[in-house]
């Protein structure tokens, strides 16, 4: 296992869709096993594949951050199929640092995907499971959360980073 870098907003890969993964095979087992260490030691809730810079649909979530071996979620070409009610709260991503904004998210979803063995999972979630859940299916669609927000907003962060990408400050 390995720790990845976690890619910045204002890479190009963070708002391209990713490609569905056809066969769960030894290397995304592995660019798994990757994400659950690098959101780990992040540390953070959540990761998706485009986040380390691979353009596959695939995310991690482990609300304990790694306290908790139940607690650990993986899913390939996670969907999520039901949404339910809305809840407003701030969030956050590894690949906007520093910035927790509110935003709207269901209370409740269920997701369907892929293990790592390839067989079909549903995950049901709610409350902040739901959140994080919705926040890394987002990224795998190229939506970061800030595009959630207003137009103003959005743009003072995208110029706060834009500012310290050509300062060649490591945000
Ligand atoms: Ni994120």
């Amino acid at each position: 296992m390995a720790i990845r870098e976690i890619l910045i907003i204002g890479d190009p890969i963070l708002t391209r869709k990713a490609e569905p993964v056809d066969r769960v095979d030894e290397d995304i087992v592995r660019l798994a096993e990757d994400m659950v260490e690098t959101v780990h030691a992040a540390p953070g809730l959540g990761l998706a594949a485009p986040q380390v810079g691979v353009g596959k649909r695939l995310i991690v979530v482990d609300l304990s951050v790694g306290e908790r071996k139940d607690d650990l979620i993986v899913l390939v070409n996670p969907e999520v199929v039901t949404k339910e009610g809305e809840v407003i709260c701030e969030e956050g991503c590894l690949s906007v640092p520093e910035i927790r904004e509110k935003v709207a998210r269901p209370c409740r979803v269920i997701v369907h995907g892929l293990d790592l063995k390839g067989e079909r999972v549903e995950v049901e979630g709610e409350d902040l499971l739901a959140r994080v859940l919705c926040h890394e299916a987002d990224h795998l669609d190229g939506i970061l959360f800030i595009e959630k927000l207003s137009a103003l907003k959005r743009r003072l962060i995208k110029k706060k980073f834009k500012k310290n990408a050509a300062s060649g400050k490591k945000a």
